[in-house]
């Protein structure tokens, strides 16, 4: 069977977080995530391994996998390293298995590679392979230290080097493909005998070229995929490249960036041709968008599907469903379970929460349309407010096709009003309204005359 590892307990005491290293986001999801997607597929179980007590590590496992948390005790006294983490998930693995490592703090690391380094494993058969590249600035990796035929010899930590050790440019990208016999037979010799003190995962490959496993090094040509995030400068530099890296995928299919460093599109959306992406947009999560339709302003939106040839201006959409030709902007916002439908409008600052509005509806200005549904057509005048909440609990209102709720009109919940019903503005309107029925729900003009004079006069009389 084949397992994948992911480490993800270390401290990342360089990053001088509250938060588990691995949670930190890139490009709107944890970096932890990257690397779980990136093994979809290609391992029927995971092992992950947490640290205990470090808050929590929140990822969606695909469906290809099951998972297994796996605790790695974490305080002072215990033992420390990736060599110790990888101890732990020694009850899971069994003589047969085949094992793919990974830390949790690489995920630039692409499907592709893992699978042609799988490959290479499988097919050379052997006992571990360590994935390595030539780094420019090998600074704080691990180098890879190899005998005079160039066969693979040790990985030496950048804090163990000697001198001339250091001047070693090919680095150990974190990642193994080892056998589950070897794997046990490898962690048995490692020690804590080193500059850090920890149980180096590393030494594996060395104990197990002593010991006449089949070992070998597996180079590859793009160094990105193997950059690791240890501090807050690295994790700003990952995010440049998987944002370049999304972006220009989606200007290969037909999108516009107006400026693709300045907008950011999370792994998981979905583009279609023709969208235009203006600076400052976020997309994040499932989040859909269809042909022609065009972002602009300061926009973030979460897992929404987004219609065709939509103009958005300065919107936060969060789980909603618009339809096509949907008018929205600047400044509005859509909450959880909304649904526009076509030729919808919804104007400056209006909030919609779950409530439907079916087709050519429109909110222009200033309202709160929440708990209700909205016909075809209707007009939602400026400064209405649906009152669907009574300080304990929610109430929903109807409103059918072809009504006007005129401006500052109150919209009591529950109330049910007719087709082509009118509703006068300013009304506060707690009972329901038949069909194409007009209803002023507001107090009478009282008028005075002269009326600076008879103020006077009572003043006079009063003092
Ligand atoms: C490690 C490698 C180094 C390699 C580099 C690649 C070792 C000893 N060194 O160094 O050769 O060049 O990755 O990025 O393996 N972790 C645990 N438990 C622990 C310690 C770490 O789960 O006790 C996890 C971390 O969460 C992280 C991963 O293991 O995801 C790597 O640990 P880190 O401390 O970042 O190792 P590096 O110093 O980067
Ligand atoms: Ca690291």
């Amino acid at each position: 069977m084949i397992k994948a590892v992911i480490l993800a307990a270390g401290a990342g005491t360089r990053m001088k977080s509250r938060m588990p290293k691995v949670m930190h986001e890139l490009v709107t999801e944890p970096m932890l995530q990257y690397v779980i997607d990136a093994v979809d597929g290609m391992a029927e179980e995971l092992l992950l391994v947490v640290g205990h007590g470090q808050g929590d590590v929140e990822v969606t496992i695909p469906a290809s996998m099951t998972m297994e948390v796996v605790r790695q005790p974490i305080g002072e006294g215990q033992p420390y390293g990736t060599g110790f983490a990888v101890m732990q998930t020694l009850p899971y693995i069994g003589d047969e298995d085949e094992v793919l490592i990974l830390c949790g703090d690489t995920p630039l690391v692409r499907h592709e590679t893992l699978k042609a380094f799988q490959h290479f494993a499988q097919e050379g058969d052997y006992d571990g392979v360590v994935m390595t590249t030539i780094l420019k600035d090998p600074t704080g990796y691990g180098r890879i230290i190899r005998d005079e035929n160039f066969a693979f010899y040790a990985i030496r930590e950048h804090k163990d080097c000697q001198e001339y050790e250091l001047e070693v440019h090919e680095i150990n990208g974190g990642m193994y493909y080892i056998k589950g016999r070897a794997l046990k037979e490898g962690l048995k010799d490692i020690s804590d005998d080193n500059a850090q003190g920890e149980y180096y995962l590393t030494d594996v490959m060395e104990v197990l070229r002593k010991k006449e496993f089949r070992v070998e090094a597996y180079t590859i040509d793009n160094p990105q995929e193997l950059e690791g995030i240890n501090s807050r400068s690295q994790l700003a530099q990952s995010e440049k490249i998987l944002r370049t890296r999304i972006n220009n995928h989606w200007m290969k299919e037909g999108v516009t960036f107006i400026d693709p460093d300045r907008t950011v599109v999370g792994p998981k959306v979905q583009l279609a041709p023709d969208v235009i992406l203006w600076p400052d947009v976020v997309l994040e999560g499932t989040t859909v968008i269809g042909t022609g339709t065009e972002i602009r302003g300061s926009s973030r939106i979460v897992d929404s599907q987004i219609g065709e040839d939509c103009h958005l201006e300065s919107v936060v959409i969060e789980e909603a469903t618009v339809g096509n030709d949907v008018k929205m902007g600047p400044f509005a916002h859509l909450r959880p379970h909304t649904v526009l439908k076509d030729h919808v409008k919804i104007g400056n600052f209006v909030e919609v929460k779950n409530s439907t509005m079916e087709e050519g509806s429109k909110a222009s200005h200033l309202a709160y349309v929440g708990d209700a549904d909205v016909g075809q057509r209707v007009n939602i005048g400026c400064g209405v407010i649906f009152v669907n909440y009574d300080g304990e609990r929610k109430y929903r209102s109807v409103v059918e096709d072809d009504a006007f709720i005129g401006s500052n009109v109150n919209v009591v919940s529950p109330v049910h009003v007719g087709k082509k019903a009118f509703v006068a503005a300013g009304s506060t309107l707690t009972v329901d309204v038949e069909e194409d029925v007009l209803v002023v729900a507001r107090a009478r003009e009282h008028m005075v005359a002269g009326w600076s004079e008879k103020r006077a006069d009572k003043k006079a009389k009063e003092d």
